[in-house]
């Protein structure tokens, strides 16, 4: 279950109702996914695409995405704090960025064009949709694990551009949640 911190309001939202509407407010889409079928932890690629197939083909129609596949984050994965220092500035993309969370947990920031920046932090079963051109940065929990489906209107369209505000730096990159709270 997403959860979301606007530190200049000193406000955190947990409850679902409250986290979708806030989050579409500010134009970003947020479910909760289920898969068709019971998953092992270690389900290959193809068959987490398969289970989630029908949520994935209903995304695709509606938002124009014409690929999915899916990113494997851990601790030892090689070059990780290169590929997260990536992401971890503010920046934004000419595509939507879609990410289903499978397993494991992240930190998005949004900063949206009026309002304070806030932080959703996701979890296993959470989709997110940030609509293309949204100033955001992301950062993984302590645990650095991360699993989730991403999906592309263009491949070649998602890359960062950054914009070098300097807000990003205003921001603890912490989870703050209680399921994390209660695993670290
Ligand atoms: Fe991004």
């Amino acid at each position: 279950m997403a959860l979301v911190k606007i530190p200049a309001e000193e406000r955190t939202l947990s409850d679902r109702s409250e986290v979708s509407a806030f989050l579409a407010g500010h134009g970003i889409d947020y479910e909760r996914w289920t898969p068709t079928h019971e998953l092992g932890a270690e389900a290959a690629a193809d068959a987490l695409l398969a289970a989630y197939a029908p949520k994935i083909d209903a995304l695709k129609k509606r938002g124009g995405y014409v690929t999915a596949d899916v990113i494997d984050v851990k601790p030892d994965t090689p070059n990780l704090d290169m590929m997260l220092a990536k992401f971890s500035r503010e920046h934004w993309h000419d595509e939507d960025e879609v990410r289903f969370i499978i397993e494991g947990r992240g930190l998005f920031h949004i900063h949206p064009a009026s309002g304070p920046a806030f932080a959703n932090e996701v979890e296993a079963g959470d989709l997110i949709r940030v609509p293309r051109g949204t100033h955001h940065w992301f950062d993984l929990c302590v645990d650095k694990r991360i699993r989730a489906i991403r999906l592309f209107q263009d491949v070649s369209g998602w890359t960062p551009h950054y914009t070098d505000s300097g807000v990003d730096k205003g921001f603890e990159p912490v989870c703050f949640g209680p399921a994390y709270v209660a695993r670290a």
